[in-house]
């Protein structure tokens, strides 16, 4: 069994994609042990308790230093033993010594098409804003694993969504959630929990 914690900061419908996956048995082999955010309003933090899930909060905030929040933090995740950590949604940096440590053991849901409009500034709304600007006229979402760069790790899965005529930011935001984002990342954790990825030379091979 796959032990996953996922860190959050907001609404949690990752999150919540996840925890109905699991439940319905879309993904297999794999227990959500804990939700980790640094937002103690998360409503992510709710799903999690309405769940049965252990959530708790560790915030930058509360730390004098980014190095004692970076090492507390640590802490708090070995503590749990996780085997796949699945940020969803999740807007603090990881710490270095933290990827390191838990090395393509560590995935991202990103709401675009990797490599467009991310990287630096661009996370949640300003994804969608910035494609619309551009004017694109396809869109999505990528799960990736998290290497040291920003967005920069190698890519397990993508899904495209066109960009209609008269979207706002929001309504696209919520057509990349509910068209890629809720179906990749359960998918992805599905296809890890199931022993199907593998990482080689920064590429992901999916195994049959
Ligand atoms: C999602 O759209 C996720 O892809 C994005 O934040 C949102 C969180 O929503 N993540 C990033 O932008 C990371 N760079 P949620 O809390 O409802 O899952």
């Amino acid at each position: 069994m796959l032990k996953v914690v996922v860190l959050v900061s907001g609404g949690g419908t990752n999150l919540q994609a996840l925890i109905d996956a699991v439940e319905a048995n879309t993904i297999t082999n794999a227990e959500i042990i804990g939700v980790i955010s640094n937002n103690r309003n998360a409503y992510a933090l709710e799903r999690a308790k309405k769940h049965g899930i252990e959530g708790l909060c560790i915030s930058p905030k509360d730390y004098d230093t980014r190095e004692a929040f970076n090492d507390a933090f640590l802490c708090v995740l070995n503590r749990m033993k996780p085997d796949l950590i699945v940020l969803a949604g999740f807007l603090v940096v990881i710490p270095e010594k933290m990827i390191r440590q838990y090395e393509n053991r560590i995935i991202n849901i990103h709401p675009s098409l990797i490599p467009a409009f991310c990287g630096t500034g661009y996370y949640g709304l300003k994804v969608h804003e910035g494609a619309l600007k551009r004017g694109v006229k396809v869109v999505g979402a990528t799960v990736h694993f998290v290497d040291e760069g920003t967005d920069t790790g190698p890519i397990i899965l993508q899904k495209a969504v066109y960009v209609e005529q008269g979207d706002t930011p929001e309504i696209l935001q919520r057509r990349v959630m509910e068209q890629a984002e809720w179906k990749i990342l359960p998918e992805a954790v599905n296809l890890i929990a199931n022993g199907r990825i593998e990482v080689t030379d920064g590429q992901v091979i999916i195994k049959e």
